[in-house]
């Protein structure tokens, strides 16, 4: 009875440790995949969303995929690095390190295909601080194909982010490891702005705040 307040504590940082997911990825064409069904904070039930990854010699690939949405709610004035996080969005955060990232790629897509990208300086692991948008995307070779099949309420993005925005050389992908995240927003005209949210690895607190960086997943390219 006494015990347990101290059993408790000493068992939470290592649950929240062990909490923290990680994924094998293979050079394409094989794929690393994870699929979350869970809601932020709340851990309730969410549309089932995959994620499929692999790498080339020169990129990143990404493949996301939402099951059961119903609205596919955007700001149709939206275009390229516009707040596209404030409708429907599937995003990812990502950096080339094993510690709790302080700087990381975030990028997110629409599913009329409008993206965001940007690198966020997140000095406190907990709450973005600045914003350095990346304002060519397509020059840089940073791109998507969206499909959308509304009455099977899927919507699957397939985004390239090269290998060069994290410093790493053409064909000298296999064996980094990588720190990532994968996120999916969901909104309606009904609910607008109100939003609901799932992670692969669910990021704690209300309201829903995705910047902890302690919570991205641990990734190693095989
Ligand atoms: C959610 O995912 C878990 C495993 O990740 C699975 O066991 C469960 O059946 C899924 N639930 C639904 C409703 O898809
Ligand atoms: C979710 O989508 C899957 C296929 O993508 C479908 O089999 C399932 O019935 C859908 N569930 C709901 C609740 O719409
Ligand atoms: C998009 O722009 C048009 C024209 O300015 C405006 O009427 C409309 O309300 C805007 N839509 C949204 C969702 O902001
Ligand atoms: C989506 O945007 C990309 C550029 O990132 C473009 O190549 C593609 O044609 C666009 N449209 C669709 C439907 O994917």
């Amino acid at each position: 009875m006494f015990l347990a307040p101290i059993l408790v504590a000493a068992a939470l940082p290592a649950l929240a440790a062990a909490a923290v997911p990680s994924l094998n990825v293979p050079a394409c064409p094989s794929k690393g995949s994870v699929s979350y069904n869970k809601s932020v904070p709340d851990l309730g039930p969410f549309p089932l969303t995959q994620v499929d990854v692999c790498y080339d010699s020169t990129a990143i690939h990404i493949t996301f995929t939402a099951h059961n949405e119903t609205n596919f709610f955007v700001n149709p004035n939206f275009t390229t690095n516009d707040p596209i996080y404030e409708y429907t969005a599937m995003e990812t955060f990502i950096s080339r390190t094993t510690n709790d990232p302080t700087t990381y790629l975030e990028f997110e897509i629409a599913p009329n295909n409008v993206t965001f990208q940007a690198f966020i300086y997140n000095p406190s692991k907990v709450s973005g601080q600045d914003t350095f948008y990346i304002t060519t995307p397509i020059d840089d070779g940073l791109t998507a194909t969206t499909t959308v099949d509304k009455p099977a309420g899927l919507w699957v993005s397939a985004v390239r982010i090269p290998l060069g925005l994290f410093n790493v050389d053409d064909g000298q992908a296999k064996g980094t490891q990588w720190r990532m995240n994968f996120f999916r927003i969901i909104t309606s005209p009904k609910t607008f702005p109100d939003q609901f949210y799932g992670a692969w690895s669910p990021t704690p607190g209300s309201p829903a705040n995705f910047h902890q960086t302690a919570e991205l997943g641990h990734i190693t390219f095989v």
